[in-house]
């Protein structure tokens, strides 16, 4: 039975700059605006959409509106390897309905770096150190190590580290958290991932456009099941001068 941690599921917007840059001219973003705020699953949300449709610049938005470390990790991680910061959180507002206990954003792209604070810190309770596992290893020891009931956690693509055995074991585990009343915010292009049940999938198309959509009609579900159906068939089209 799906249920979840209901800690947000709404974040509304506040009036954007009236500057026209980044991250503000992004179609997703001005969606949102548009729309007020975003509307989030109790239990599990995936967004999908195409490589620079803005799936990233939402999840950071939300993870420092959610109080957690902007390059990952939890709200006890306050590292920084880059100077960033996120311009579309200081116009999100999160309505609590109650607080966490526990969070965690994950990001395929910086996990090293939370790796290595995670060693730095000497935090215990990942299931051992970090950087003598595989990426993938020392990603899945993380969510099940580190990831516990009555948690918010965001997710960029965390099968990017995985194999599909390993996508579906965080796929598992995600199941049991919610169950646990956990929260997620996942980033994905896995069909795999996608076919949690009982999940909310957003899907932003070209135009920014961001709406619920079902499994077969994801984007990654839709394209991948076209290629495994006729690998060939795709690869002439594909390679054609
Ligand atoms: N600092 C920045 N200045 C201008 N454009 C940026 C900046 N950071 C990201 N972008 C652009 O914003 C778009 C959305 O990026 P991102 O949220 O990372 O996409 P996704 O995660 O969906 O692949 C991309 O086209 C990216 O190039
Ligand atoms: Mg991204």
């Amino acid at each position: 039975m799906a249920s979840g941690g209901g800690f947000v599921t709404w974040v509304r917007t506040q009036p954007p700059p009236s500057a026209e840059e980044h991250p503000f001219t992004l179609p997703v973003v001005r969606e949102v605006f548009a729309r007020g705020g975003i509307g989030l699953d109790p239990g599990v949300t995936f967004l999908v959409g195409d490589n620079g449709s803005g799936k990233s610049t939402l999840l950071e938005a939300l993870a420092v509106v959610f109080g957690m470390n902007l390059e990952g990790g939890s709200r006890n991680f306050r590292f920084s390897t880059r100077t960033e910061r996120s311009a579309l959180a200081e116009h999100l507002v999160a309505r609590w309905r109650k607080r966490p206990r526990a969070d965690f954003f994950l990001r395929a792209e910086s996990f090293y770096n939370v790796a290595t604070q995670v060693e730095r810190l000497g935090v215990s309770g990942y299931g051992g150190p970090l950087h003598e596992r595989s990426h993938g290893e020392s990603f899945l020891d993380l969510a099940l190590n580190r990831f516990w009931p009555d948690g918010l956690y965001l997710l960029d693509e965390p099968e990017a580290a995985l194999s599909v055995r390993g996508c579906l074991a965080l796929l598992r585990r995600i199941h049991d958290l919610r169950e646990q009343r956990c929260q997620f915010v996942v980033a994905t292009h896995s069909p795999i991932l996608l076919a949690l049940p009982g999940a909310l999938i957003l899907q932003i198309d070209e135009d920014g456009a961001l709406s619920p959509t079902g499994y077969d009609e994801a984007e990654p579900v839709r394209l991948t099941r076209a290629f495994l159906a006729a690998p060939d068939r795709l690869m002439r089209e594909l390679l054609a001068d």
